[in-house]
């Protein structure tokens, strides 16, 4: 009996320690949460390329150097409050892995708030968000390539120009209004690449005045290497893009050599759902996030998996919120959804239950969305 309050204290001291320990846990989980989101990173240098286009330098500090190392053609995501809402928008790496340089190129786009604030407002030695390099339209091992863009487009066909070390097996296509307007063209000609430039509004010397279409790939593909290529990396405009691909597939060249990369999500009717025309399913929710759970009710014909989601508070990853980038994917490990765009996801990952929650709908009683499931 005598020691009775000594075994007291040690109980009472380890319930503390614990408590403290399981504390620290929830705030570095929270923490690594919103640290798997965005950085905040210095601009480093701003160039400007054309009347309506820049080229944004960020500069890295040494302890994010191996969270920033990326593949030739990926994406970051700017982050950056913009007139009290939160705007997202992604942007395609413009430089050379290899030169351990992190840029991009952005050009304005008409109405667009992130590309105007970039544009108008960003200095150098201005801090903003910035997410980690992400995407799949990225150069494996491939020699000889050839790259189909328009306008922006441009941006990650240069970087996967810059990767390859024999400029001379690179054929790029780049289409564009004018010559002024094309972002990057002195130092795409500064490379030894074989090049073709297009100009739909100008007629310029040993150019096409034309904007990509079936003729000029008609014209271009005389030549048979142009079939010929280990891949072909395809940026811009939707319909540009499916044209290409129509094209290229017509012409016997493999599915598995074409890579593309949206800007924009392909046009296509909104999947109807069973819960268009059918009674309305409320949808217990849980979606588990860096290990923790979040829980909730949503109906089949409300909100997004991923707007639901924000609004109780997860931190979850997203950028275009138009089914284009993948940065929303999760996997739905029970129950089913069903999404209203789908422009970056294979059927493979579709078959293995991976969902775009910017686009997930429910449409069971009960389903379960896994962002940790990669
Ligand atoms: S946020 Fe880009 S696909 Fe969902």
């Amino acid at each position: 009996m005598a020691n009775l309050p000594k075994t007291l204290h040690l109980i009472t001291d380890s319930y503390y320690k614990m408590k403290s320990v399981i504390y620290k846990m929830i705030f570095l989980q929270k923490l690594s949460s919103k640290m798997r989101q965005s950085h905040n990173l210095k601009i480093s240098k701003i160039n400007r390329l054309t009347s309506d286009a820049i080229e944004i330098f960020f500069l890295i500090p040494e302890n994010l150097k191996s969270e920033f190392e990326f593949i030739a053609g990926q994406y970051i995501t700017i982050c950056e409050k913009i007139n009290n809402e939160e705007v997202r928008r992604a942007y395609s790496l413009c430089s050379n892995p290899d030169s351990l340089e992190v840029a991009v190129g952005v050009k304005k786009v008409e109405g667009g708030k992130m590309s105007t604030f970039l544009i108008d407002t960003l200095k150098e030695g201005d801090v903003i968000g910035v997410m980690k390099p992400k995407g799949r339209f990225i150069l494996g091992n491939q020699n000889k390539v050839v790259g189909i863009c328009a306008g922006s487009g441009i941006t990650p066909v240069l970087s996967i120009m810059k990767k390859l070390h024999d400029k001379s097996n690179f054929t790029l296509i780049y289409g564009n209004k004018t010559e002024d307007s094309s972002m990057f063209l002195d130092e795409i000609k500064q490379m030894n690449a074989n090049t073709h430039f297009a100009y739909s509004r100008e007629k310029v010397e040993g150019c096409y005045n034309s904007r990509i279409d079936r003729n000029l790939l008609l014209e271009l593909s005389e030549d048979k290497t142009f079939l010929q290529a280990e891949a072909y990396f395809i940026c811009g405009p939707g319909e540009m893009i499916d044209m290409t691909e129509e094209f290229l597939l017509e012409k016997g060249v493999e599915k598995s050599k074409l890579h593309f990369e949206r800007f924009t999500a392909k046009k296509k009717k909104k999947v109807k759902t069973p819960t268009d025309e059918g009674a309305e399913i409320i949808s217990n929710i849980i979606v588990i996030l860096d290990g923790e759970d979040f829980e909730f009710t949503l109906s089949g014909k409300g909100k997004t998996i991923l707007d639901a989601a924000m609004e109780q508070g997860a931190d979850v990853p997203f950028s275009c919120k138009g089914g284009v980038c993948c940065t929303c994917k999760a996997k739905v490990i029970k129950g089913k959804a069903i999404m209203d765009q789908n422009s970056s996801l294979s059927e493979d990952e579709i078959e293995e239950g991976f969902i775009l929650t910017c686009q997930a709908h429910p449409i069971t009683e009960n389903i379960v969305v896994d962002f940790d499931e990669m």
